[in-house]
Order: structure tokens, then C-alpha cells, then sequence
């Protein structure tokens, strides 16, 4: 028997909207506009299901009352985020860490630089973008010696972590991983390919919301990657997180932005070095 709850399609209200667009901003500093009201009904009418509840004011409710609050914030934020990634997205990234950046520093490390690479994928989604950054990492050094590679991988939504830490992909979805690359850096599995031991061994993946007021990690990064997340994020937002970033890198260091974002207003903090990369100064 169908319960009566599974046909109900729910509305949203404006003022339901707003208490929504509240807590999101709030909890993720995503700002919600108005073209994504449809969104949220889409992302949340199965939960609210899922949880017997007859309207979205029920649902603001059990957020704010219920004992399980902090978890249904988890689930909350787990279900607006926008995930959507690729391996070797915007390709010209790597090749200029290939061509340029990694060149300098293994130059660096000849003049007494420490052997030290140290590089944050801030907002990793399920993976992709730290799995490139460490194919590259491996490609570029695999004739250095004595160097300690890491790589932060951090990410707000734990869903989607789970899923970038098991590292496990559709052959689809690795088609834009160079050939070399996939041979040597991933194993077949059988739902299509897992990131193998070199790659994963490279990368840390953490929990980590980039609205908190300070981070934990105590030494400066080399460089920095935040793709496609600072555009949800309102301009207050993203200059805050800027200047966060800024912080967290050594001087001289690089940062990685997406194809529509820009730090052109952050003259002060980053030098522009080519389109969506920029150099701490
Ligand atoms: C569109 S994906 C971008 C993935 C990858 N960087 C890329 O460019 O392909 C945006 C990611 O940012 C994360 N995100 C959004 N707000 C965040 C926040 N406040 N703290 C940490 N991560 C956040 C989302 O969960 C999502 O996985």
C-alpha cells in the first residue's frame, strides 16, 4: 500500500523559502537566489518524505527542535550542495603545473628549497580534482628523489567524501584521464576503475567547512585549489575566504580558481598570472 505521504509533492512558500535560504547560507555560505527555489523542492521533498512530514515549515521545524537536529543538518547541506566535477577539469590547469610550477619548484629544491610539496584541493567534491593533481604530482617527480608529496582534500559534504575516498569510478567518468595516466595510476575494479595505492596514498581527505573562521592546518600550502565553489558564495563570502586563503599560502605560492571565477578584485592579495591562476604576493 502506497502511504498517503509518497504522492504528496510539496510546495514552498516565501517565507518557508527564506527560513531555508537562512539556514544554507548559514551553514554553508552558499547563497540561494530566487531561480533556485525549484531546486531546493527538488533536493529536499524526498526527505521530507523519507521523514513522514507534511510540509516544509514541519521540515524547519525538526531542523531547529528535534534531537536529531545536527545530523539533519548534515543530511541538509549533504543534499544542496552541487557536486558536479570531472577528472582534469579545465586541463589547462595541469598542464601549467605540469610545464611551469613544477618545473620551478624541483629548480627551487637544486638551490637548497626543501623537498617539501605541500597542495590543498579546498571543495574536492567526490574526488576527481585531487586524484588529477596527484596523477600529475606522480608524472612530474617520478624521477626526483627524497621528496614528501601531500595533498588536503576537503570537502563540507560527507556523502560525497565517502564516495572520493573509496575513489572507485564508472569507466565513463575516468574517459578524460590520459591513457599513460590510467594505466599506470588506477586499477580495473569491476564497477570500472579505483584510484590505485600511489595516488590514494598521496591524498588526506577531511571534512572541512570553508565558512569556518579558521582553519586547523598549521603549515602554509604550496598551492591552493578552490574550483567551482567560491561561485555559489556572495562576494563578502568569497573576499573573506579569500583572505583565508591568502594566509594559508606560502609566499609565492599559486591558487587555482574555476573558469567563471575571478580574484581580480584581490589585487592586493593575488597577482594575476593567467586566466584562474594567481600567485600569492
Ligand atoms: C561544483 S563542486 C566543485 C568540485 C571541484 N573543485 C571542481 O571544480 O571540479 C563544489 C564543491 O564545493 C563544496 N562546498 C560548497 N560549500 C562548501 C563549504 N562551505 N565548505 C566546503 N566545501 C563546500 C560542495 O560540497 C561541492 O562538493
Amino acid at each position: 500500500m502506497t502511504s498517503p505521504l509518497s504522492a504528496l509533492s510539496y510546495t514552498l512558500s516565501d517565507k518557508e523559502f527564506q527560513l531555508f535560504r537562512d539556514i544554507i547560507f548559514r551553514e554553508t555560505g552558499i547563497s540561494m537566489s530566487e531561480k533556485k527555489r525549484n531546486l531546493i523542492v527538488a533536493r529536499l521533498s524526498k526527505r521530507l518524505r523519507a521523514l513522514g512530514l507534511g510540509s516544509f515549515s514541519e521540515y524547519y521545524h525538526y531542523l531547529s527542535e528535534s534531537p536529531h537536529a545536527g545530523d539533519e543538518i548534515i543530511n541538509l547541506i549533504n543534499r544542496v550542495t552541487t557536486n558536479k566535477t570531472d577528472f582534469f577539469r579545465e586541463k589547462h590547469h595541469f598542464d601549467h603545473l605540469m610545464n611551469e610550477i613544477f618545473p620551478s619548484i624541483i629548480e627551487a629544491s637544486r638551490k637548497g628549497r626543501e623537498r617539501r610539496l605541500r597542495i590543498w584541493s579546498a571543495g574536492c567534491s567526490s574526488g576527481e580534482e585531487p586524484y588529477s593533481i596527484a596523477m600529475t604530482v606522480c608524472e612530474a617527480f617520478k624521477d626526483e628523489r627524497g621528496w614528501d608529496l601531500k595533498i588536503l582534500a576537503t570537502d563540507l559534504d560527507t556523502e560525497i567524501l565517502t564516495k572520493a575516498s573509496r575513489g572507485v569510478y564508472a569507466s565513463q567518468q575516468v574517459a578524460p584521464v590520459p591513457l599513460p595516466y590510467l594505466s599506470k595510476y588506477m586499477v580495473r575494479c569491476s564497477e570500472g576503475y579505483e584510484a590505485g595505492p600511489q595516488i590514494k596514498g598521496m591524498i588526506a581527505f577531511r571534512k572541512l567547512n570553508l565558512m569556518d573562521q579558521t582553519f586547523p592546518m598549521k603549515k602554509p600550502f604550496d598551492i591552493i585549489f578552490c574550483r567551482n565553489v567560491m561561485i555559489y558564495f556572495n562576494e563578502e563570502t568569497k573576499q573573506e575566504l579569500a583572505k583565508k586563503y591568502h594566509h594559508h599560502l606560502k609566499d609565492g605560492g599559486y591558487m587555482f580558481v574555476g573558469h567563471s571565477e575571478s580574484l581580480m578584485t584581490m589585487k592586493h592579495l593575488f597577482r594575476f598570472l593567467k586566466h584562474t591562476v594567481y600567485q600569492k604576493v
